[in-house]
């Protein structure tokens, strides 16, 4: 019988711990595929005593011999991903034999960096505070049919590039920015050559193949589903479908296909970069969970806004996606909170909402539920018997209103502090 692939996805605003649970979960694995997303990711892994972030690489490298694709749907910087992979092969870990990469993938260009700042400029006040890493004119150029994909690079891309890079040109100089391409060209070009160390191939053939020979296969998500282009807080969103369907199209498997949907959350909230934000935090209580969950962007340094957990945009994000497990994430976290909230509802306009809005407004009041915490470290705990009453108690109340089982628990970044709850 035809194996299903099962997809990993952050349920909120990204930076659930991603790369965390898929490297735990890849044992169990034949194969890891990237569906979407780039180099906008950072995906942190720490094992060993080591700490690795991963943007365009999948997070299931460091198990054994496993297959690593990185799919149709990802946009890939070669300069980006040679530098990662680099740095990978340095530290033990030579990726050459195990990576796949689709020919379908689009290239990001260093003029699609250059236009990703120029539009974030002249957005001025309402920019969307993008990763600058050139993420939506790529995936423009793709929707638009003018991009390059990494199958081009195998003939004549030269003139290919070039007719690209004009046509950028173009756009840059009508809105009067400032540039300096030469400085990142050559070793873009660097890349380009590097690419060719590794095997290009129409993956959906491998993965449908390796499917039909019983191999299992996990999908994994980058930012979250509220970034997602379509359900995500629109214009405040990345450029892709990070909901489990960007599965099917990122990798070319048919829905019928998808088995088991792990959603991932922190226990608590964090964004990074412009966009509502209904549970944010602006007191000491934000301030605590930031320096205590080291809240800080792994791609861009950037402070991340922390608030409580939003169980309005959860319960949107497993209803989009179809979530069978859910994944709690960085409990440790609140610890030392004597109490912990969790937002149940919204008021907005003096009226209670428990459905996430069109516009996720400043209008919005978020309404708490209250819940005893459970004052303990949890970062040395084991197994789930050694969970304290009062965590229970948060597991239940959220399994209660979410309606879907929390199977993982993890309670420190490394790849041991994990859980995994019988269910
Ligand atoms: P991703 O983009 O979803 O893979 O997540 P990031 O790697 O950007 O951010 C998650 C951060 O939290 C990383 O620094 C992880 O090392 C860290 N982390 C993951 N799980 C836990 C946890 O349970 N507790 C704590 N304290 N940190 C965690
Ligand atoms: P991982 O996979 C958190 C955010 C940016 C910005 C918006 C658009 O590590 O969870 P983009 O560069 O994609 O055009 O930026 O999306 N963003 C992320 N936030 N985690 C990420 O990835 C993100 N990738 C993009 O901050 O608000
Ligand atoms: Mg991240």
């Amino acid at each position: 019988m035809t194996q299903k692939v099962d997809v990993l996805l952050g349920l909120q605003w990204g930076d659930e711990g991603k790369g965390k649970i898929v490297d735990v979960l890849t044992p169990r694995y034949d194969v890891v595929a990237r569906f979407q997303g780039g180099p906008n990711a950072g995906h942190t892994l720490e094992f060993n005593g080591e700490k690795y972030v991963l943007r365009s690489i999948p997070s299931g490298i460091f198990q054994g011999d496993k297959i690593n694709i990185i799919g149709n749907g990802v946009v890939l910087d070669p300069a980006l991903f040679r530098a990662e992979a680099e740095a990978l092969a340095k530290s033990g870990h030579d990726i050459t034999k195990r990576l796949y990469i689709s020919k379908k993938a689009h290239l990001i260009l260093p003029t699609h960096r250059l236009l990703d700042a120029a539009y974030e400029a002249a957005k001025g006040d309402s920019k969307v505070g993008t990763t600058g890493k050139g993420i939506g004119p790529t995936y423009t150029d793709k929707i638009s049919r003018n991009g390059l994909r990494v199958g081009d690079i195998l003939e004549n891309f030269e003139e290919k590039y070039q007719k690209a890079v004009a046509r950028h040109r173009q756009i840059l100089d009508s809105m009067n920015f400032e540039y300096d391409l030469q400085a990142t060209e050559s070793e873009w070009m660097e890349g380009i050559e590097f690419l060719k160390n590794f095997r290009m191939i129409d993956s959906e053939h491998l993965i449908n193949g390796l499917l039909k020979e019983e191999k299992s296969v996990l999908a994994e998500g980058a930012q979250g589903t509220m970034l997602d282009i379509d359900f995500g807080s629109y214009p405040f969103v990345t450029s892709s479908n990070t909901v489990c369907a960007g599965t099917c199209t990122g990798l070319g498997v048919a829905p019928n296909r998808i088995g088991e949907v792990f959603g991932i959350f922190k226990a608590y909230c964090t964004r990074v970069g412009s966009g509502p934000f209904p549970t944010e935090l602006f007191d000491a209580v934000g301030e605590k969970i930031c320096d205590l969950g080291h809240e800080f962007g792994s791609v861009t340094g950037r402070r991340r806004r922390c608030g409580w957990i939003d169980l309005v945009a959860l319960k949107y994000a497993i209803m989009v996606n179809g979530v069978t497990q859910l994944i709690m994430m960085k409990s440790d976290v609140l610890d030392t909170f004597e109490t912990i909230k969790a937002c149940v509802a919204y008021r907005i306009d003096g009226k209670e909402v428990t459905e996430f809005p069109f516009e996720a407004t400043d209008k919005i009041e978020p309404i708490y539920a209250e819940l005893e915490g459970w004052k303990m470290d949890m970062t040395k705990v084991q197994s789930a018997d050694e969970f304290p009453e009062e965590f229970n108690a948060y597991l239940s109340f959220l399994e209660n209103e979410l309606e879907v089982p929390i199977t993982i628990v993890s309670v420190g970044p490394d790849r041991e502090q994990t859980i995994l709850l019988q269910k």
